[in-house]
């Protein structure tokens, strides 16, 4: 990660607090079998996963960092018999067979990978056929704001060196041969959360 694994999950706790927890624990309870989280940052979602339905979960990012460490040692310990592992990776390159994950996870990431349709190409390589994507994305609105949205969002990426705010990243999966099977749109259009296959 860019930023310092503490002052992320400081700066996350407002959005985790007022919506993002309560997604990530509907949205992860799902993930079955042998899990691949992209982009996990600091491995806040290691929190929300059924070790009862998930076999093995990998978690990768660009680069993996102390926090992420630290959180994938203690769920080791905590879940019995789950092998975690840890890999960095890009979305647009991951070094992983064809069909070897039942779920991918992706939560707040493509805004970052510069082609998100290599990135999704690349999910759906690595997932079995029957395989299910979770995602929660923030993404550009629908409405007015949007053109606003469009006019910040090169400060934006530059003051945080990775992320854009106006991806249609719905649009982007649908384009790259995923089917989104649930689709919930909340924080006033700005957030994407559900299922894609
Ligand atoms: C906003 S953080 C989200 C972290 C975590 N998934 C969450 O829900 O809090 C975005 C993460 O995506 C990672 N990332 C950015 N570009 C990426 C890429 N091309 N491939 C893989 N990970 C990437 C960053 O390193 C960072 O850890």
């Amino acid at each position: 990660m860019n930023h310092p694994d503490t002052l992320f999950d400081a700066v996350m706790y407002p959005l985790e607090a007022l919506s993002l927890r309560r997604k990530r624990r509907i949205l992860l309870a799902r993930a079955r079998g042998d899990v691949l989280e992209i982009g996990a940052g600091t491995g806040v979602n290691f929190g929300y996963y059924d070790t009862l339905a998930v076999a093995s979960i990998t978690m990768s990012d660009l680069s993996v960092g102390e926090r992420l460490r630290e959180r994938a040692a203690s769920f080791g310990r905590g879940s019995g018999a789950t092998p975690v592992h840890l890999c960095e990776a890009d979305a647009m390159n991951l070094p992983f067979a064809d069909d070897a994950f039942d779920t991918v996870v992706i939560t707040l990431v493509f805004c970052s990978v510069p082609e998100q349709a290599i990135g999704f190409s690349e999910v759906r390589r690595v997932l079995r056929p029957g395989g299910q994507m979770l995602f929660i994305e923030h993404v550009r609105p629908h409405h007015r704001v949007r053109h606003l949205v469009d006019r910040l969002n090169p400060l934006w990426f530059r003051v945080t060196r990775e992320c854009n705010i106006n991806r249609e990243t719905a649009t982007a999966m649908q384009s790259s041969g995923f089917r989104i099977d649930e689709l919930t749109v909340s924080g006033r259009g700005f957030l994407i959360h559900g299922v894609a296959r």
